[in-house]
């Protein structure tokens, strides 16, 4: 399988494809803005019109998009994948989407005699560029083992579950932590602030600590210096939290937590911060308080 489609050449996608450029795979290409799969054209990479173009090309096909809906379009929409896909072909989703999106997509892809995979991610473009993503992979084992070589390029640790709603839902409950990671970082700068404590000094002491986390030490760096250029969207931070609390309501699973979470996302997307990092929920919390990036504290 040296001939792979990648579809979705966002943030996450475009380093992706670019490993498995470098790795030696022959792309085709296909993103919704055209200007963005230049970059991985210049390096040969073929260009396709369309989904649908993308599947008459590939045994394999890698998708890495927005969300349940993008996913569907490019699926299932009148150009879409489904539309060119031969027997045998494989499609393997690795963006963040719901459990009934996968499900009902493998059940389709199996009618047509292909197989539909999903492998969503942890880690960010830079893992990405780097070949060390963590990846749960869900679906037909045999379809698994003749993709597996393809993943190994992009992760460095796979997971492999049997029922491919196991991996879509241990995504959500993956970011289920990052929400509230980022808000405990968050809420600790704003009340260090108000008392006299330095972001700087609190990293110190955490990183000294078994309350550390790799994560607190990254995104507390880029808080401090109020850098919310955009690794994950705080929309697509929203929507997994969405996505979370909806497969658990279903599962009959209360998560009361996640649920007040919630509403720190939703405000901070209300207030604007959609488009910025995730990390911008400092700013919520710091309105809330009404602390100042410059308060010094007590
Ligand atoms: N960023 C991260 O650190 C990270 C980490 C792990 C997982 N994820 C997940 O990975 C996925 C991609 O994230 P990202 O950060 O790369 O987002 P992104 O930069 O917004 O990229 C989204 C991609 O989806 C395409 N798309 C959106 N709606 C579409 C539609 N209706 N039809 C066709 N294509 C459509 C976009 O096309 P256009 O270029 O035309 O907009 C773009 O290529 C998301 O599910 C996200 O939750 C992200």
């Amino acid at each position: 399988m040296r001939d792979i489609g990648f579809i979705g050449l966002g943030i996450m996608g475009r380093p992706m494809a670019e490993r498995l450029l470098d790795a030696g795979y022959a792309l085709t290409v296909f993103n919704r803005t055209p200007q963005k799969a230049e970059p991985l054209r210049a390096r040969g990479a073929q260009w396709a019109h369309s989904p649908e173009e993308v599947a008459h090309r590939s045994a394999l096909i890698l998708t890495m998009v927005s969300d349940s809906a993008a996913l569907e379009e490019i699926a299932r929409g009148p150009e879409g994948i489904l539309r060119g896909i031969r027997p045998n072909t494989i499609h393997v989703d690795m963006s963040t989407v719901s459990p009934e999106t996968t499900e009902r997509l493998e059940r389709a892809y199996r009618e047509r005699e292909a197989a539909f995979l999903h492998a969503p991610v942890l880690g960010n473009w830079r893992q990405a560029a780097e070949g060390k993503l963590l990846i749960f992979v869900g679906g037909d084992p045999q379809a698994y083992q003749r993709c597996e070589p393809v993943l190994r390029v992009l992760g460095h640790r796979i997971w492999y579950f049997e029922r491919i709603a196991q991996a879509t839902h241990m995504k959500l409950i993956a970011n289920s932590f990052i929400a509230g990671m980022i808000l405990t970082l968050a809420q600790a700068f704003v009340f260090g602030r108000r008392v006299g404590i330095s972001p700087d000094r609190l990293l110190e002491i955490l990183d000294a600590s078994a309350l550390n986390a790799p994560m607190y030490q990254s995104k507390g760096r880029t808080m401090r210096e109020r850098n919310f250029r955009p690794n994950f969207y705080t929309r697509h931070m929203l929507k997994d939290v969405d996505l979370a609390l909806e497969a658990a309501r279903r599962a009959n699973v209360p998560l009361p937590v996640l649920s007040v979470i919630r509403e720190l996302f939703v405000t901070a997307v209300a207030r604007g911060f959609g488009e910025e990092d995730y990390s911008a929920v400092l700013k919520v919390l710091e309105e809330m308080a009404g602390v100042t990036p410059q308060e010094q504290g007590a």
